[in-house]
């Protein structure tokens, strides 16, 4: 592949396969209208899924794939968009998607149902649905060596405004504002006070203090969105450092004074925190509970440990597995895939979805 058809907007790129309303078709051929309803009005829902590849295995691990497909559900529910599949089949479309793009390195998958009508009309009643999902190969989205951050002056949407427990699309500009904000004030990121003021999460992350041997977070009613990053790392802290996470009401002021702080999200993955406001936060350097878990984190994602493997879904057959990992994992007693086409796949129906 030319670096130029490497670089190009996904848009352009005949080599990459997508997923567009029950058809795997090259991404240079997936078309949306120009009146498209999401595109004017953000009604849409999506997701954020990270698939890691550990070298030693030959495989390539979707992380907690059912649970991000369960939060899409819940969702389109709150947004009523019908979703044409259930989170079980997405798990296994996205398989196949990615075995069409034949990714042996980390990526990204970003599955999206939206209102698709063209028509002029604020609603989210009487309107067609569809659903696409797109993949393509990403490192980490933002350092995990230490982040600069402020306190956002754009407050987080309010449940009765924008509900954040579903990720809308149109909610993002609440997160863009918060980001831009921030980096164009010479910091790494933004965190957003909710109505009250209590403290409710970065742009695309929700926010831990370390207050001596407890994780504090913030609880879903402040306005989060409930992380799938989030649950995995109390889980991780729980059984590995034995430190119980306590969800509660967390003033501004707090913050400056934790021991430590990091966020936590698929994109973000754990990026500690070291300044808040001009202010240090502990020795203003990555603190020892923090780097466990990113290392942890790091670990678990790979499919290093073996306690962690039915979070994860396997992408390709482990016939060459050099880690002893056999078999599909535990957690959604997928079946076999067999035939991956590649990159260059051409685009066929697909064989686990069902067409709309
Ligand atoms: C606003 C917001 N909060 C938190 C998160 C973290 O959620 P997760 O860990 O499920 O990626 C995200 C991630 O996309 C987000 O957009």
């Amino acid at each position: 592949m030319s670096k130029t058809t490497a670089d190009a907007a996904l848009s352009q790129r005949s080599d990459m396969v997508v997923f567009l309303n029950g058809e795997y078709i090259p991404a240079n051929q997936a078309r949306v209208g120009i009146a498209t309803h999401a595109l004017s009005y953000g009604t849409g829902c999506f997701e954020g899924i990270r698939a890691y590849y550990n070298s030693d295995a030959d495989q390539l691990y979707i992380f907690r794939a059912l649970e991000h497909y369960q939060r899409l559900a819940r969702s389109c529910k709150i947004m009523n968009i019908k979703l044409a599949h259930t989170p079980e089949e997405l798990v296994e479309i996205t398989i196949e998607l990615i075995r069409r793009n034949g990714f042996r390195e980390n990526c990204y998958i970003r599955p999206f149902a939206y209102k698709a009508d063209e028509i002029i009309g604020v609603k989210l009643d009487g309107l067609r649905d569809d659903f696409t999902i797109f993949t393509m190969p990403m490192g980490d989205y933002i350092a995990t060596s230490g982040l600069r951050c402020m306190v956002s002056s754009w407050r987080r949407i309010d449940d009765n405004m924008i509900p954040a427990r579903a990720k809308v699309s149109g909610a993002y500009v609440n997160s863009a504002f918060a980001k831009s904000e921030a980096l164009m004030s010479g910091f790494d990121e933004g965190i957003m006070l909710n109505h009250d003021g209590h403290v409710s999460e970065g742009s695309a992350e929700n926010i831990f203090m370390v207050l001596g041997s407890e994780l504090v977070t913030p609880p879903p009613s402040e306005n989060i969105l409930q992380g799938i990053t989030r649950d995995s790392v109390m889980e991780i802290a729980r059984r590995e450092l034995e430190m119980l996470t306590r969800e509660r009401v967390i003033d501004r002021t707090e913050l400056y004074t934790a021991d430590e702080i990091f966020f936590t999200g698929t994109g973000a993955q754990i990026a500690p925190v070291i300044e808040i406001d001009h202010r240090a936060i502990g020795t203003g350097a990555v603190g020892p509970v923090s780097r466990q878990l990113v290392s942890l984190y790091a670990d678990v994602t790979r499919g290093r440990r073996s306690e962690y493997m039915n979070w994860l879904t396997p992408v390709y057959e482990p016939a060459q597995s050099k880690s002893g990992h056999n078999g599909r994992h535990a957690q959604n007693g997928h079946n076999s895939h067999n035939g991956h086409n590649g990159a260059k796949a051409k685009a066929e129906k697909p064989t686990t979805a069902t067409k709309k």
